[in-house]
């Protein structure tokens, strides 16, 4: 073994447990089960604030410090010699309504189970180890993906998020207020606390990893997005006495729309992404004429560019194809894309290698609280393969030692960065 890495880092690297691991996973999965075998565990929900109430137990249970901010992110210490800046890895464990066992909980039980490592290693590091878990990665509830991680890092106050208006009819405001409520002997801290650097974990969510049997991949950056809500305006009538001519359907103005826009988004390249992702149609009675469709846009590109060029037009060409039926179009969320320093990059890529762990480097299409943390400080990510790349699926899978690969990783990092003064 050829290692760049420190013996502590390799020591502690080999005190991951896969089987350890593997079971915070499964408890966890529990939380939310669905009969699919998949998880619905979405922010800030009853599911949820089980699952933080389980994690706290666990830090509790190995003397670890908790604490959480304003935006509910979730924070698990292990000290360090000195009381300076973390080093912080995580993720989010809120799942999709119909998700996955390992998409953002894998990160943040990953950490955690570095944490583990280093004790069961008996090592001290300098720097503090944090384990985070984000607030509302997702999206699926609340609109406004990685509330917590973009309020934390700074790119956006918390203030901008508390409105939105669940699927459900809550306010974030409130479901905020009762996650809070919930642990009240929880240490509350400021949002932004100084992070050293930050590593994130997460399945690949993709094919690539799976089909050239590696076990790791060094995350070099995030493609951008723009999300859109487009709501089409009609006028309701009766399915059997209304001539089909002059009829103002919406639901047929939103389909027009969307063959528009695949058309405005095709690409011989296949880089562009377009997804329209939820739709609903009122009043949803199968004899009244739709009065008003309403569709989602998730567009994305490595780009900001084409982000740009593309993204303006949404508007445009969704109304004309829409007509005579009036559109209205707003953007719900814009990310940009980014790329990671390349000494995290690197820093990943090494130790996997001193780990005699395949590595290659590869770009997220899916968007990760790490796009945000980066805003803040030196960021990196660890992917792992999973089967058949399923993801924000039920059937969402990954090996127990493909988990264990990255978390060895992941802990060898986080002690060279811990080290590091
Ligand atoms: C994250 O969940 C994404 O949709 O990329
Ligand atoms: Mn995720
Ligand atoms: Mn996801």
């Amino acid at each position: 073994m050829s290692s760049k890495l420190t013996q502590e880092a390799t020591a502690a690297a080999a005190a991951v447990s896969a089987d350890r691991l593997w079971s915070t996973l499964m408890a966890m999965a529990e939380i939310g089960a669905r009969p699919d075998g998949g998880v619905c565990r979405q922010a800030l929900t009853v599911e949820d604030r089980e699952a933080r109430d389980l994690l706290i137990g666990w830090a509790r249970g190995r003397g670890y410090g908790v604490s959480v901010d304003p935006a509910a992110n979730l924070f698990v210490r292990r000290p360090g010699r000195r009381d300076v800046a973390p080093v912080l890895a995580g993720s989010h464990m809120d799942s999709q309504p119909a998700g996955g066992r390992f998409d953002g909980i894998y990160g943040v039980l990953a950490a955690f189970e570095a944490l583990v490592a280093l004790d069961e290693a008996g090592i001290e590091t300098e720097r503090p180890v944090d384990m985070v878990a984000w607030t509302n990665e997702e999206a699926g509830r609340f609109a406004c993906g990685c509330t917590g991680s973009i309020s934390w890092s700074g790119h956006a106050p918390l203030e901008d998020f508390l409105p939105v208006v669940g699927t459900d009819g809550v306010v974030l405001r409130d479901a905020l207020e009762e996650t809070l409520a919930a642990a009240p002997d929880v240490e509350r801290i400021g949002l932004g606390s100084e992070v050293h650097a930050y590593i994130e974990p997460h399945i690949e969510q993709g094919p690539v990893l799976e089909s050239k049997g590696l076990p790791i991949a060094a995350v070099t950056s995030i493609q951008g997005l723009r999300w859109f809500s487009v709501e089409v305006d009609g006028r309701a009538g009766h399915a059997g006495t209304t001539p089909m001519t002059g009829r103002k359907d919406a639901f047929q103005g939103a389909l027009r729309a969307i063959e528009a826009l695949n058309a405005l988004m095709a690409d011989d390249t296949d880089t562009v992404r377009f997804t329209v992702g939820r739709i609903e149609v009122e009043p949803n009675s199968p004899n009244t004429i739709p009065s008003l469709a309403r569709f989602t846009v998730d567009f994305r590109h490595p780009e900001e560019a084409v982000l740009t060029a593309l993204g303006d037009r949404v508007a445009d060409v969704a109304a004309e194809a829409a007509a005579p039926c009036t559109v209205q179009v707003t953007q719900t969320s814009r990310m940009a894309p980014d790329a990671f320093p390349e000494t995290m990059v690197a820093l990943i890529e090494d130790a996997a290698r001193s780990l005699d762990l395949g590595v290659i480097r590869l770009a997220s299409g899916a968007f990760h609280d790490a796009l945000f943390t980066a805003k803040a400080c030196p960021t990196a990510m660890i992917f792992v393969p999973c089967r058949d790349g399923i993801s924000h699926h039920p059937a969402e899978y990954a090996k127990p030692e493909d988990l264990a690969a990255g978390t060895r990783v992941l802990t060898a990092c986080l002690v060279e960065l811990a080290n590091r003064i």
